[in-house]
């Protein structure tokens, strides 16, 4: 076969290869939540505003008044990478799941409405984007079933 035959076969297969491969690197990956809001500084910022603000509150207060100062700041830590975790952060969440690490404690369908309230507050304070601030809240919403506890129990 002739040299410049050999050339344009090698050629005509990079060039099917690179058509193939090219657009797939082209794609750019959709960024995850956690890019979206701003990573892991922008999520510890989300938490401790969020705690904050259930905290003050009266109703919310008691389940705070009894937490050391240690305590509370490992609740905080925790929160803080299982948020980075389940918005698709590079996050490995080390603490208890949510039923376990609330049970008992007895949080009602209105404390639950009152801590939405306080994080919709706190995405605002943050101007998270209204896409993103469905997708936490959806989120959220998904540990609503393990946290809050039906009456009588
Ligand atoms: C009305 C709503 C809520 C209240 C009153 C509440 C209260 C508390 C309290 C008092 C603790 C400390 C428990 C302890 O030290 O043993 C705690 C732990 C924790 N909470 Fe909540 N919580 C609420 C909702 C949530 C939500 C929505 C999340 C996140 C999805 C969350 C994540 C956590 C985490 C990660 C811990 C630490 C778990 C562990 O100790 O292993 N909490 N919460």
């Amino acid at each position: 076969m002739p040299r410049s035959r050999i050339f344009t076969m090698v050629l005509a297969a990079w060039a099917a290869l690179a058509l193939l491969v090219f657009p797939a690197l082209a794609q750019e990956k959709p960024k995850s939540l956690y890019a979206r809001l701003g990573g892991y500084d922008a999520i510890a910022a989300v938490t401790d505003d969020f705690f904050g603000r259930m905290e003050k509150d009266p109703q919310l207060s008691r389940f705070f008044k009894y937490m050391s100062t240690d305590s509370k700041r490992r609740a905080r830590q925790l929160t803080v990478d299982l948020l980075c975790h389940m918005t698709g952060g590079p996050c490995f969440y080390i603490g208890r799941d949510m039923r376990t690490s609330h049970q008992g404690m007895g949080i009602t369908p209105q404390d639950w409405e009152l801590s939405v309230k306080y994080l919709k507050e706190t995405l605002n304070h943050f101007k998270v984007p209204a896409k993103e601030q469905e997708e936490v809240l959806k989120a959220i919403e998904a540990t609503r079933k393990d946290i809050v506890e039906p009456p009588g129990k």
